[in-house]
C-alpha cells in the first residue's frame, strides 16, 4: 500500500527524515537522486537508527554500532538480520512509501 510520506523539499541530503506511518517509525534518506526508507528501529535492541552516523550507504546504530546497509536493510556482519526497508517513489515533489516493506 503506497502512502504519502513527505514533501521532497523537507528532505536534506544524507540526513534521515523521520515520519510515522501507521504507527511505524520510518526514516527516509535522500542520497542524490535515490531515496531509501527503513524502519527506524534497530533489530538488535530497538534503538532509533536516525541518530546513527551515515557513511556512504551504511548507517551505524548509535547504541552498539551495528552497521546496516540502507539499500537492503542488511546487518553487515550477519545479512540474515535485517531492518525492514520500504520501496519509495517520488511524484511531483511528494515522496511515497510502500508500507508493505520486506
Ligand atoms: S540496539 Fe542497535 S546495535 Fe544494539
Amino acid at each position: 500500500m503506497w502512502v504519502k510520506a513527505a514533501e521532497e523539499s523537507l528532505l536534506q541530503e544524507k540526513v534521515p527524515y523521520r515520519v510515522k506511518m501507521e504507527d511505524k517509525p520510518i526514516i527516509i534518506i535522500k542520497m542524490g537522486e535515490e531515496l531509501y526508507a527503513l524502519l527506524n528501529l534497530c533489530p538488535h535492541l530497538g534503538c532509533a537508527l536516525h541518530k546513527g552516523e551515515l557513511d556512504g550507504y551504511l548507517i551505524k546504530c548509535p547504541c552498539h554500532d551495528w552497521l546496516f546497509d540502507i539499500r537492503t536493510g542488511e546487518f553487515t556482519a550477519a545479512p540474515e538480520i535485517k531492518v525492514p526497508i520500504y520501496e519509495t517513489r517520488m511524484e511531483q515533489g511528494i515522496v511515497y512509501i510502500n508500507l508493505k516493506g520486506e
